[in-house]
């Protein structure tokens, strides 16, 4: 039998999606509350008063005036980038050639896939990342790597092959019927296999031949419980050489549409420069938005249109982009998305900041019946938030008036030193 575990602290739960009901019908703060966990899942949440009374023979771990939340979601990242995180003066095309391609070819080493991957989420579990959506490398035992070591975990994780077969070098270059096989393989391997879910991951276009995008519409087609994850429109440059190569494309989105990879389940890193025709179809068959706002200033590649794009009812996660992101920490991509606001015209209020990096990046992931909320009969993946971690947040949280005003400075300002704790699979990480 296992034991019950009873976690004390303030408490964060949502009821409904603050970007579309006030934050006051959409969220249940306790001061003091408290959440039970059992065998992997969240029994139950309330105040410390009422499960305490309820449940005498729970072990008790009292985090005080610390924040109890669901484990944050990374909903676009390339663990194979860590790295070369933080590489200078360059944009997208260039930083790939650059950086990313030579540093990618590394990983037909598997041992160096191996450690690269147990890196990558011993820094992203420190962060109080508890799920990411990967890419890997065009070489399947990257993809091995990054599975496994989620499996060692005990951890959610959605990942797949990157597969490109142009534009890229030689190291770095599968087939259309390698990357079928291939990535058929591993789907097969790897998805819905304890907690592991497959993304079929074609790079981009401008890296996949039309015969490549085809085979990868059909392999979709043939497990359509998967995910597809990409790129889309991150670039002004990007976008024109997408027209060059695909001269016969509406425009960009139609270069994955035309070949069976527009659909639910679909997660498009960036979507920046969008045209009315393909944010209405995106929106048509609800396909995922990925908001990576540190990667988007970092490469320069613009300001997503987040307050115009939740009106519009996209379904919308945020994400690292690690390595094109400058950092592994949600709680910086908070902050970054929320200056991407700011010149937007949308001031993101703290919940939504923290709605969209825990339930919106499970909704995204279509994982949000499993994942991303401090609800019962969630998996208990948490994270516990000092909201006084260093002294400049401390003495700005002290001033607060409300619970909102107490968590934006650690929204803004935090890092790692905020993460007391991370919880996964019901149990902490040593
Ligand atoms: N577009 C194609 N590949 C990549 C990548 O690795 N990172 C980013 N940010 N954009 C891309
Ligand atoms: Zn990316």
């Amino acid at each position: 039998m296992t034991t019950a575990h009873l976690l004390l602290g303030q408490t964060l739960t949502f009821t409904a999606d603050p970007f579309h009901t006030p934050i006051s019908g959409a969220t249940r703060h306790e001061r003091r509350g408290a959440v039970l966990v059992e065998g992997g899942k969240i029994i139950a949440t309330g105040t410390a008063d009422d499960l305490r009374a309820a449940h005498r023979q729970a072990k008790i771990t009292d985090y005080g005036d610390a924040l109890i939340m669901a484990g944050l979601i990374d909903a676009h990242a390339h663990y194979p980038q860590t790295g070369i995180i933080a590489s200078w003066g360059k944009r997208l095309i260039d930083w790939l050639n650059t950086y990313t391609f030579p540093e990618e070819i590394r990983f037909a080493d598997p041992s160096y896939a191996e450690q690269t991957a147990a890196r990558y989420l011993d820094l992203t579990a420190a962060n109080g990342t508890t799920t990411v959506a990967s890419f890997c490398t065009i070489h399947p035992a990257s993809v091995d790597a990054l599975f496994q070591a989620a499996a060692a975990r005990g951890q959610r994780i959605v990942a797949g092959k990157t597969c490109m077969d142009r534009n890229a070098p030689d190291g770095l270059l599968d087939t259309a019927q390698s990357a079928y096989d291939d990535s058929r393989a591993l789907l097969e391997k790897w998805h819905g296999v304890g907690r592991a879910s497959y993304a079929i991951t074609p790079r981009f276009s401008p890296t996949s031949t039309p015969e490549q995008l085809e085979a990868l519409g059909t392999l979709w087609a043939e497990h359509p419980d998967c995910l597809m994850q990409t790129h889309l429109s991150e670039q002004t440059d990007e976008i024109e050489w997408v027209k060059r190569l695909f001269p016969k494309a509406r425009d960009y989105l139609d270069t994955y549409e035309t070949f069976g990879l527009l659909r639910e389940g679909g997660l498009f890193g960036h979507a920046i420069h969008l045209t009315e025709r393909e944010k209405s179809r995106l929106r048509e068959v609800d396909a995922a938005l990925i908001h990576c706002p540190t990667s988007n200033t970092f490469i320069g590649s613009g300001l997503f249109q987040m307050g115009a794009l939740m009106a519009a009812g996209h379904r919308i996660g945020l994400a690292t982009d690690t390595g094109g992101g400058s950092s592994f920490s949600m709680l910086r991509t908070m902050a970054a998305a929320y200056e991407i606001g700011q010149l937007t015209g949308t001031s993101l209020h703290p919940a939504q900041l923290l709605w969209l990096a825990t339930c919106g990046s499970a909704r995204a992931l279509r994982l949000d019946d499993r994942i991303g909320n401090l609800a019962a009969w969630k998996e208990a993946d948490l994270v516990v938030l000092d909201l006084a971690a260093t002294p400049a947040i401390a003495q700005r949280s002290e001033r607060a008036n409300d619970f909102w005003e107490q968590v934006f400075p650690t929204i803004m300002m935090g890092d790692d030193r905020a993460v007391v704790a991370t919880w996964i699979n019901g149990k902490p990480l040593p």
